[in-house]
């Protein structure tokens, strides 16, 4: 069977298709950063338009790239949700009309739910149970993944999300949008004693998260200094430090309430090398394992919408035409799977 996904939740527009026999057999991505860098962030009403160039013309592509024709998909599974209204109704549309004239299923998905299952296109693929770290731009969670479909929020950011937090520090930085892999790279040339940074919210118990405090104090010390090139790398480098510390320590702290071994990180901010090698380092040394995907599958893609719609397509999900997307919507409102 093969499933066709398509992602239009923020400012990337993916497209991909499933094989259940063979894995991936197309994934296209087109980002919209440049149409968004002179405003310094997404601006939603762009981002539904250039949603609405690309989507089809990057579905023909994935489709003559695996060779096949619409006759050939199973079913079409789109993003509901999560993200911007105006993008998620150009995918929703596209999909379900799709699927109508081809005759087949649309499945509506749970954006989180695709990152979080997107380490599942890996060789080294987690089972449930697990727990998830979800850190993207919009979302800093960590998640019981008792089975898929099965969640239940075990902490999440009290501010701002992760991703956010290296966004607005990259602009104080000067660094262009999208600022968080900017930021990581300057910070490869800074020091590591420079400059200390808190760990928020880990010198008490619990497994919520706050990282809006790290850009004001980033802010403040931007203020104090005259600034320079290496400057720049040291408040960087501090900040990063800062924040993959939290998350290391809350993971840890989530894996021993739960009594799993098994940790995934996913979300576009575990393309971070620093948090992929220090979380694996910590992890290891207390018998654990941590999955994540290949960085272009932890950023907003098609082929975690693919997978994830293969996955309910298994299970006999099958939808009415209505659309129904959602700007806000809880992964713990999402109904289980009767198989797994
Ligand atoms: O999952 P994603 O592509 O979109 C959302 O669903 O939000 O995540 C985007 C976020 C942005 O905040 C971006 O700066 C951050 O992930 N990000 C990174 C890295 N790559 C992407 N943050 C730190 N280091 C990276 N290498
Ligand atoms: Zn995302």
């Amino acid at each position: 069977m093969r499933v066709l996904g398509i992602e239009t939740s923020c400012d990337e527009t993916g497209i991909a298709i499933y094989d259940d026999q063979v894995g991936l057999l197309a994934n296209q991505l087109y980002s919209q950063v440049k149409v968004h860098a002179n405003y310094g962030g997404v601006v939603p009403e762009l981002a539904s338009r250039d949603h609405i160039s690309k989507t089809i013309p990057l579905i023909r592509t994935v489709v003559q790239e695996a060779g096949l024709t619409g006759g050939d998909i199973d079913a079409v599974a789109y993003t509901e949700g999560p993200g911007l209204i105006g993008a998620l109704l150009v995918g929703a549309t596209i999909g379900r009309s799709l699927a109508f004239a081809w005759r087949v299923p649309s499945i509506p998905i749970h954006h989180m739910e695709g990152h979080l299952l997107a380490p599942m296109l890996e060789e080294k693929s987690p089972k449930c149970p697990f727990v998830a770290l979800l850190v993207s731009g919009g979302h800093t969670q960590l998640i019981n993944v008792m089975e898929i479909g099965k969640y239940q929020l075990l902490g999440e950011s009290i501010d701002d999300a992760a991703g956010e937090a290296f966004d607005k520090t990259a602009k104080l930085l000067g660094l262009d949008y999208p600022g968080g892999p900017a930021l990581s790279l300057i910070a490869q040339q800074g020091q590591a004693s420079r400059f200390v940074f808190p760990r928020p919210m880990t010198n008490r118990p619990g497994l919520d998260f706050s990282f809006s405090g790290l850009k004001t104090f980033a802010a403040n010390i931007i203020r104090s200094n005259s600034m320079d090139q290496q400057t720049a790398a040291d408040i960087a480098r501090a900040f990063e430090d800062a924040v993959v510390d939290t998350l290391v320590i809350k993971c840890k702290r989530a894996l021993e309430k739960t009594g799993y071994k098994r940790l995934v990180i996913a979300g576009g901010v575990s393309a971070n090398r620093p948090l992929r090698l220090k979380m694996a380092e910590s992890i290891t040394k207390i018998g654990g394992q941590v999955f994540y995907a290949r960085p272009e599958f932890c950023t907003d893609n098609g082929a975690m919408i693919a997978l994830a719609g293969m996955i309910r397509l298994k299970n006999g999900v099958s939808c009415s035409l209505d659309i129904n997307v959602k700007a806000r919507w809880s992964l713990a409102d999402l109904s289980p799977l009767t198989t797994t």
